[in-house]
């Protein structure tokens, strides 16, 4: 990615409390800046594992891509470590509801699609990338074109 547009991103990370997502799990925040999304974490250590993760599962199509990785220090002064990510359209009725696992949302009719999809995608996942999905609920995938990707790669 160009210098210029990362420079404009962390800058908007730096002064931004917005977020679309504080964190439940591994990932502290996720928030979506310049069109793209940043998966933030507080180890280097975590992000440098989901960003490889997600970058190997992405090259299969089975995962949003992945435009290399970003540090910065919040507005609270928090050290972050981060990586941009495609972004998936989610299946979740909400972000984080309080309680795994999200519901789906859309008319019960689209549901049987979705959960038809969400284990072609657990297929997928175990018969071409050794990946036993685990955290498996509706918050980690997400569809990029029309395909069902992985969302959260913390859930080998
Ligand atoms: N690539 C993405 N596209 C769209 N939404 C995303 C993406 N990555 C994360 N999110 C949103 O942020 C939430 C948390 O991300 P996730 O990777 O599941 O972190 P955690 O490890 O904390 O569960 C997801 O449930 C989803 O709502
Ligand atoms: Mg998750």
């Amino acid at each position: 990615m160009a210098t210029a547009r990362i420079e404009r991103i962390i800058a908007t990370l730096k002064s931004s409390a917005e977020l679309s997502y504080d964190g439940a799990g591994a990932c502290a925040s996720f928030s979506i800046v310049d069109g793209i999304g940043v998966k933030s974490y507080n180890s280097a250590m975590a992000r440098d594992c989901h960003y490889g993760e997600q970058k190997r599962l992405a090259a299969l199509g089975l995962a949003p891509f992945v435009d290399g990785c970003v540090d910065y220090v919040d507005s609270t002064g928090t050290p972050k470590y981060a990586y941009l990510s495609g972004l998936a359209d989610s299946v979740a009725s909400d972000v984080y509801n309080g309680f795994w696992p999200h519901s789906l949302r859309g008319a019960e009719s689209d549901r049987a699609k979705c959960e038809s999809d969400r284990e072609a995608l657990r297929t997928e996942l175990f018969d071409r990338a050794g990946y036993s999905w685990v955290d498996d609920h509706n918050g980690n995938w997400g569809y990029v074109n029309g395909r069902p990707v992985l969302i959260d790669t913390s859930g080998y």
